[in-house]
């Protein structure tokens, strides 16, 4: 590999996103996976509709307010649940594949890290929750620019912190919308495919698509 570093995004590609529904499934009943859904498109949508019209506020208040909207949606009216969802929110499983993929690429001398939307409170205590703060050298947030992916000057903070060339970095997300993002910045795209989404953006292609993080050291990229 002559890719200098690996660079991950957070929520969905290291970190379950729905491991706190989950956590709470009986709980909730059988709308819990539609509850989760909505919680996850709820929330990027407001990181789009507010970068769009240059207003911000950061991923954890984003992250309440929609789930706000899918529990409201669902007739949930829990305050207590709705405090264990965020709670477990901050402390979101990391996917069985996280931590190996990114003990071999620290093993094979590559340099690490997250650029993620969430804020920088939220990503300490998910990277402390989930026990890879050893093997990140670099944890980067968007909330130092007030503006959301997939705008260009987010993926600048990467290329800017590590003083390297965008096609030295190896962007790894499970979001294709942010591959697309990161394939116009120049970035080498991986596109984790876990739930085996057809794709898009055809036009803004990753260099690579897997099922799961555990064949990235393997590529020759
Ligand atoms: C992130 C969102 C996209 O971590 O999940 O940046």
């Amino acid at each position: 590999m002559n890719a200098r570093a690996f660079i991950f995004d957070a929520y969905g590609t290291l970190f379950d996103v729905h491991a706190a529904i989950a956590h709470y499934r009986k709980r909730i009943g059988p709308d819990a996976d539609r509850i989760s859904e909505v919680w996850r498109t709820k929330q990027l949508e407001y990181t789009w509709t507010l970068t769009a019209m240059n207003r911000y506020e950061n991923f954890e208040r984003l992250t309440e307010r929609a789930l706000d909207f899918a529990l409201a949606r669902h007739e949930k009216n829990d305050p207590a649940l709705r405090a264990d969802l965020l709670a477990a929110y901050r402390e979101l499983n990391a996917y069985p594949d996280a931590k190996d993929a990114l003990h071999a690429l620290k093993q094979s001398g590559k340099t690490t890290g997250i650029l993620s939307n969430g804020s920088p409170e939220m990503l300490q205590a998910a990277v402390d929750a989930a026990g890879i703060g050893g093997v990140l050298d670099h944890v980067l947030s968007v909330d130092v620019l007030r503006i959301y992916k997939p705008r260009q000057e987010v993926y600048a903070l990467v290329t800017k912190a590590l003083s390297v060339q965008p096609e030295e970095i190896v962007f790894v997300s499970s979001n294709r919308w942010d591959v697309a993002g990161a394939a116009g910045f120049g970035f080498k795209p991986v596109w984790v495919n876990r739930s085996k989404m057809p794709d898009e953006y055809a036009d803004l292609a990753p260099v690579a698509t897997l099922d799961s993080l555990a064949a990235l050291s393997a590529l020759e990229l």
